[in-house]
């Protein structure tokens, strides 16, 4: 599967979210990740649904939701009616979370799981053939610009063993948090076929679009 690049509007001008999300779609981001966070579950706190559905507005691509809050069960419909395509909820959050990823996909949007870096993937082992996304967090979440934490490469790459082999496998493996250039093609060769990447896209001096460019041909290098 080729590695695709989902733009976080973390790091995007809230002031300008329609103009930032634009450029992040005309620069070729293939999906929206769109960070929601609720000053409990992690120490800051970003958007809701009536924020999702301004995104939503502005862009046809996929709107990648992570939900970074405690009870996420509480608020699925609503981001789900906001516009969300794939919602993502944390091992940590969901003590039911077979329960959870089927009420997602029962509300029409595709499922995805995720853990802390100081949770194990296999946390994960029960709830795989259920679910169209697994997300490596590789930075403790919370805030954009953070330092990659380098043993997610190997956690990674057992996620990626555990996930069936060959191209009827089409569940996302996406890494999140301190992805840029130098890292983006160690990522994808340990098994990332989604790269989130906030600071590397929408601080990136040229704009959006160079910050996009430069991932790609990262990726592209043959080495
Ligand atoms: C962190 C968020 C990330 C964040 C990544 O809690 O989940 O999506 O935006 O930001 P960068 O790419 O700057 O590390
Ligand atoms: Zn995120």
């Amino acid at each position: 599967m080729k590695t695709r690049i989902a733009a976080s509007i973390l790091a995007a001008d809230f002031g300008h979210l329609s103009e930032e999300v634009q450029a992040a779609e005309e620069g070729g981001a293939d999906w929206i990740h769109v960070d929601i966070m609720d000053g409990r579950f992690v120490p800051n706190i970003t958007l809701g649904p009536p924020g999702v559905a301004a995104i939503r507005r502005a862009t046809g691509l996929p709107l990648d939701v992570h939900l970074m809050i405690d009870e996420p069960d509480r608020h699925l419909s609503a981001f789900v009616d906001a516009g969300a395509d794939i919602l993502t909820v944390h091992r940590e959050t969901c003590p039911h979370l077979h329960r959870t990823v089927q009420r997602i996909r029962e509300l029409g949007a595709r499922p995805g799981v995720t853990v802390n870096p100081g949770t194990p993937v296999e946390t994960l082992t029960e709830v795989l053939s259920d679910v169209d996304l697994v997300l490596i967090m590789s930075v403790n979440p919370g805030f954009g610009g953070q330092r990659f934490i380098p043993q997610s490469f190997a956690k990674i790459e057992r996620a990626r063993s555990l996930l069936p082999p060959g191209p009827a496998n089409r569940v996302e493996l996406e890494v999140d948090g301190g992805v840029g250039a130098e890292n983006a093609l160690k990522l994808a060769r340990a098994g990332a076929t989604m790269l989130v990447a906030g600071t590397a896209v929408f601080r990136h001096r040229e704009g959006a679009a160079a910050g996009i460019s430069a991932l790609r041909a990262a990726l592209d290098e043959k080495a």
